[in-house]
């Protein structure tokens, strides 16, 4: 069975042997072929499916970790500031072994599957009028001041555990791939996958270093811009974040890897949102950032044909229901009386007697 991604990759993780985990069993997620995508452009496009992960995204790799280390240490309570997904995890795994979470998150911004994981996973929940940087500034004072554990991704135990996702991707292609495609918000994920990729090819285990790609979303690149944003937009509210954390770790994983981090605007997020529903898979609005943008570079003749590049789906399309009705149904939902004859219609058009 598996285990989870502190038993199963021990060896690189920063826990002794005797140091029990705080586990769902994170981890272990599809790396799916994207036919279609592939035959459209002559790449080779693998998506890593971290929406399967116990509470739908990546962060419970992070969070094994933050909240395996805290429990080692005795703490009483976790504190962080979320998008949704971190709220989502960080709540559950405080769950797991009793401690309290505290979630600080802007109000009105986070898809509604997300705060219902909060409210289930029994979060104290801080819905405050303002965006994530404020809301990241406020926890990041707090855990300096009272004896509350913050489990953001400046928690480096968040990027120890997310980093088992690239072991996860060499180990399933027997290889690193050419490219790493994902999107950027507080830049912790870049971050921790190049970490991951050059401690498994300085153990041996792959064979190269692949180049990171870091796709932000248009409204609020701020890495992009060379500049912080005080006003973030787009409807890919996960990335929503105008002044990344780990804005240091993203340049370095692109500069140390020759790869580039860029925008992809918010037609361009839809449009792959659906083009990755028609793989048979479902992700969130912000997870599509990583193939919209791997599309704008193969668009702008910057990719090599036959490449290969894996295309992190960061987040489960589930927890935001809202969004795929809003601007993804055209075409697809007929309402009819119920009546077989109607029915058949609609099917074929009228051409079937
Ligand atoms: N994709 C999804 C679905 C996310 O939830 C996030 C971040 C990212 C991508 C970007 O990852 O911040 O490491 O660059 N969500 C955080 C949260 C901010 O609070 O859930 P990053």
């Amino acid at each position: 069975m598996w285990k989870g991604i502190i038993d199963e990759y021990r060896e690189f993780m920063p826990f002794s042997k005797d140091v029990q985990a705080v586990t769902l069993q994170e981890g272990n997620t599809p790396l799916v072929y994207a036919n279609n995508l592939s035959e459209r452009t002559g790449l080779h496009i693998w998506l890593k499916f971290e929406g399967a992960n116990p509470t739908g995204s990546f962060k419970d790799r992070g969070m094994t970790a933050a909240i395996t280390k805290a429990n080692a240490d005795g703490a009483n309570v976790v504190i962080c500031a979320s998008t949704g997904n971190t709220s989502a995890a960080a709540a559950a795994y405080a769950a797991r072994c009793g401690m309290k979470a505290v979630v600080v998150i802007p109000s009105g911004k986070i898809a509604m599957g997300k705060l219902v994981q909060a409210v289930m996973y029994g979060a104290q929940i801080v819905s405050i009028e303002g965006n994530f940087d404020a809301a990241l500034q406020i926890v990041r004072d707090i855990a300096d001041h009272y004896p509350i554990t913050l489990v953001n991704s400046v928690n480096p135990y968040r990027i120890e555990g997310q980093k088992t996702a690239s072991f996860e991707i060499c180990d399933a292609l027997q290889a690193a791939p050419d490219i790493l495609a994902l999107p950027v918000g507080n830049a912790g994920n870049i971050t921790a996958y190049w970490k991951g990729f050059k401690e498994y090819y300085e153990h041996g285990k792959s064979d190269r270093l692949p180049r990171m790609f870091g796709f932000e979303a248009e409204g609020s690149a701020a890495i992009v811009r060379g500049e912080p944003i005080p006003n973030p937009e787009t409807l890919a509210t996960a990335i929503r974040i105008g002044n990344p954390a780990s804005w240091q770790g993203a340049v370095q994983a692109r500069d140390e890897s020759g790869g580039v981090i860029d925008s992809v605007t918010d037609d361009q997020i839809l449009e792959a949102y659906r083009l990755i529903g028609r793989e048979g898979i479902f992700c969130e609005p912000a997870s599509a950032a990583s193939v919209a943008g791997v599309l704008k570079m193969y668009e702008q003749g910057k990719i090599e044909q036959g490449s290969r590049i894996v295309c992190v789906l960061t987040g489960n399309g589930l927890k935001d229901p809202d969004t795929a009705m809003r601007f993804a149904t055209d075409g697809l939902i007929t309402k009819l009386p119920a009546d077989r004859d109607a029915v058949v219609e609609a099917i074929y058009g009228g051409s079937v007697s």
